[in-house]
């Protein structure tokens, strides 16, 4: 039976490399939809605590995840040798910047030298992971191929970039289409057949490159509408404007336009990194990227800004900053996750403490969190904790939190999400972006 057939009928044997916020959910819904799957990880705990069905992810149930390994669907694992008897290998590893904001592309290097390493003919092989423009074909493809594969005829390799937003409930892993890309038509053809099993639609591109950069287009695209906003934020106090009320009002227009909203600056795993990757690539090509860098310049000034926002509402109430107690309602990078990898509120606690603020916070999803050395756990937003804080500064806008309540109680609120916005509140008492 050929790979095309064993994937129609669901026969083909799945492993897929990295069971991290975008390779687990991945791997259960090829799951969901009959595969058989392996979940490969270097974390041993990570490992242990997938096997024993407990998930970490807000985008799948333990219970789910528990049933799958009950039926013998899924199982996950840190033993590559378990690529020897896959059918289709997906690589789903970060791909994080080194200090010096060059892309760490020592993930996929080391995943894929162990697929390589296990490489038997007839193999589809697909990396996921956003990556700068022909990393597969100019990194992968040689790996294959110093084993002896003939790409399109016994190896087929391919790109398909993961769009997963963790924490969207509209939206999850089966519901957005696919962009792929193979090196030949037939590695196309039979990475598009497969990812025609769990997702609604799937647009072949002609090669690799150009889905490896529709990814990067998308996220450049996020992060120069999000610079746009805070900028425009900056823009509206000094003309004494409500910069949620004119966007709001913007967005009324049904044609030609699209709502970014200003806020603390840009974490997570992709948006604030992706754009660096192509702006990478394009200056090995002697081309300067200028609205990326100037979009990283703006979001990345955000947090200083927040900090001095702060600074100034305090000094207003005659206080200062140093010794001010600060309660950060919400660490996470974003709303309804536990993710605080490149959080700007990391970077924002870290300033007001150099200044002498005594900072506390509360975040359902983040228990605790490193300032530089110096480990703080979350508290509870208490009626107590909202009245005795000097100022509380609204970093994510997590559902959880009562921002009636905080406006009633707090003597000061710097709500950099628009999360209090329609809720009354006395003249000077909320401050927003
Ligand atoms: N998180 C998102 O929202 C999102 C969305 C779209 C695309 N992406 C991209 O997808 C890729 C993965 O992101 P993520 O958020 O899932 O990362 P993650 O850090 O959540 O998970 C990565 C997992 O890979 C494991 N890992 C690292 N090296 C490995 C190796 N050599 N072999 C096996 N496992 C290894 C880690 O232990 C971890 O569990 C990145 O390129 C990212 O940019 C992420």
């Amino acid at each position: 039976m050929t790979l095309a057939e064993r994937i129609r009928n669901h026969e083909a044997r799945l492993a897929i490399i990295g069971q991290g916020y975008v390779g687990l959910p991945l791997a259960v819904e090829f799951a969901r939809s009959g595969f058989s799957v392996t979940g490969i990880d270097t974390d041993l705990d990570r490992v242990t605590a997938l096997n024993l069905g407990r998930s970490y992810t807000p985008d799948l149930d333990s219970e789910d995840l528990a049933a799958l390994i009950h039926q013998g669907r899924y199982e996950a694992t840190s033993d590559f040798s378990v690529l020897e008897r896959s059918d289709v290998v997906i690589i789903c590893v970060p791909t994080p910047l080194r200090k010096s904001k060059d892309p760490d592309i020592s993930f996929v290097v080391a995943a894929a030298s162990e697929v390589a390493g296990r490489y038997h003919p007839g193999q589809l092989v697909v990396l996921e992971s956003t990556t700068y423009p022909e990393t597969t074909e100019e990194l992968l493809l040689p790996m294959f191929q110093a084993k002896g594969a003939k790409v399109g005829e016994d190896l087929f390799l391919a790109f398909s970039p993961e769009r997963i937003d963790p924490g969207n409930p509209t939206f999850k892993v089966g519901d957005i289409p696919k962009v792929v890309g193979g090196i030949t038509p037939a590695c196309t053809r039979l990475a598009a057949a497969l990812y025609r099993e769990i997702v609604p639609r799937v647009h072949e591109v002609s090669s690799p490159k150009v889905a490896e950069l529709a990814k990067l287009y998308e996220n450049v695209f996020r992060n120069v509408n999000i610079a746009l906003a805070n900028e425009f934020a900056l823009m509206c106090r000094h003309l004494g404007v409500s910069t949620r009320e004119v966007i709001d009002a913007a967005a009324t227009k049904p044609f030609g336009f699209m709502a970014f909203y200003p806020g603390p600056g840009i974490g997570g795993h992709c948006i604030p990194v992706d754009p660096l990757y192509l702006s990478w690539k394009l200056r090995l090509n002697g081309y300067e990227a200028r609205f990326i860098t100037l979009a990283d310049e703006i979001n990345r000034s955000m947090p200083a800004y927040v900090v001095e926002l702060v600074s100034e509402a305090l000094n207003r109430r005659r206080r200062c900053l140093n010794g001010a107690k600060i309660l950060a309602l919400g660490v996470a990078y974003k709303r309804g996750v536990g993710d605080v990898r490149e959080s700007p509120a990391l970077e924002i606690l870290r300033r007001l403490r150099e200044k002498g603020a005594e900072v506390s916070y509360a975040d359902p999803h983040v228990p605790c969190i490193d300032l530089g050395g110096t480990a703080l756990k979350a508290s509870e937003p208490t009626d107590e904790s909202l009245a005795a804080a000097d100022c509380v500064l609204i970093l994510t806008d997590h559902p959880e939190f009562d921002y009636r309540r905080t406006v009633e109680i707090a003597p000061l609120v710097v709500d950099t999400r628009s999360a209090t916005r329609g809720i009354p509140s006395p003249e000077g008492r909320v401050i927003t972006l």
